[in-house]
């Protein structure tokens, strides 16, 4: 457990503590609580499910890894199965900012990865960046996407971004976490590029046919994998290492820690980022060069 995680669980009130320290400190917790887990803790507390999900905020903010601003922000992302997932910011020293990772992106995508097809409600610990509402307003459930900051009533993400801009907007019908996987398979791939093609097989690229897919497997050989979240407006997109890394983050890994990283994209995208992966993966000082397929 990172340490200022275990720092926010001394912290965190007794009533509370007691409830919450066996879920957390339990060695498969993986910066979720799932639903029943969830409704369990609203009995044994007391709080209201508003109250119980600010109540985490600080769990997830601890997941920050904010050297250039040092401003720790934490989302909770609510599945449409119930269950809900941690997210934090990520900054990378020496890349652009433009790379940054926002936290609301963090628990959306971990949420995805981990296999969600929609997002109910969001809870953030500062009020999300017009990026992050873009970049919700991708979702396969932004029409009914409810957001919750501290003291605060709850709100629509519509509320949030009025008279929005969207795929729509380019007559795009297909949404982010939409279950409507491609089927691309490679006959002699390793493992690495296998998972890295399952994981462009549920990217989301409408507007570039960049659909691209990263896998990342560590020294200890476990692997982490990331699809690439392409966004109407271009710029709030999320890149596919960007989603690796957060799940990464998520499982408590050190990215100091990769030991091969590999990236497939279509050939018939519009676009491609394996110079933009490479130059971050550098920044990650892992000198790695990525194992690179277009398909
Ligand atoms: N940040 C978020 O994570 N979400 C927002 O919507 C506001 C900004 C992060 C990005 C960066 O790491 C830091 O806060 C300062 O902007
Ligand atoms: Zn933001």
């Amino acid at each position: 457990m990172n340490k200022q995680l275990q720092k926010v669980l001394n912290e965190l009130p007794e009533n509370i503590a007691i409830y919450l320290k066996p879920i957390v400190e339990n060695q498969d917790f993986y910066a979720t609580i799932s639903a029943p887990q969830f409704e369990k803790l609203i009995k044994q507390t007391g709080l209201s499910d508003k109250n119980l999900r600010l109540a985490l905020l600080p769990l997830a903010a601890s997941y920050s890894i904010s050297p250039i601003s040092n401003f720790c922000v934490g989302a909770i992302a609510r599945g449409l199965s119930g269950h809900l997932y941690f997210g934090a910011n990520i900054e990378f020293p020496d890349a652009p900012l433009g790379q940054s990772v926002h936290a609301e992106q963090s628990a959306i995508s971990h949420a995805w990865m981990k296999g969600e097809q929609g997002i109910q409600d969001i809870t953030i610990n500062y009020s999300p960046c017009g990026h992050c509402r873009q970049f919700m307003n991708e979702l396969s459930t932004a029409q009914s996407l409810m957001v919750q900051l501290p003291e605060q009533d709850e709100k629509s993400l519509q509320q949030y971004l009025p008279e929005s801009f969207g795929p729509k907007d380019l007559n795009i019908n297909s949404r982010l976490m939409d279950n409507n996987p491609l089927t691309h398979t490679i006959s002699n791939g390793d493992e690495l590029l296998n998972k890295a093609i399952a994981a462009l097989n549920i990217s989301h690229a409408p507007y570039s046919g960049n659909y691209c897919g990263i896998a990342i497997m560590l020294n200890d050989k476990s692997v982490y994998c990331g699809a690439y979240a392409e966004n109407a407006a271009f710029n709030p997109s999320l890149p596919a290492l960007q989603v690796a890394l957060i799940q990464m983050q998520m499982a408590g890994k050190d990215f100091s820690t990769i030991s091969s990283v590999a990236l497939v994209e279509l050939k018939s995208g519009k676009i491609s980022h394996q110079s933009s992966t490479q130059s971050v993966l550098d920044t990650l000082g892992v000198a790695i060069t990525l194992d690179y397929l277009e398909i």
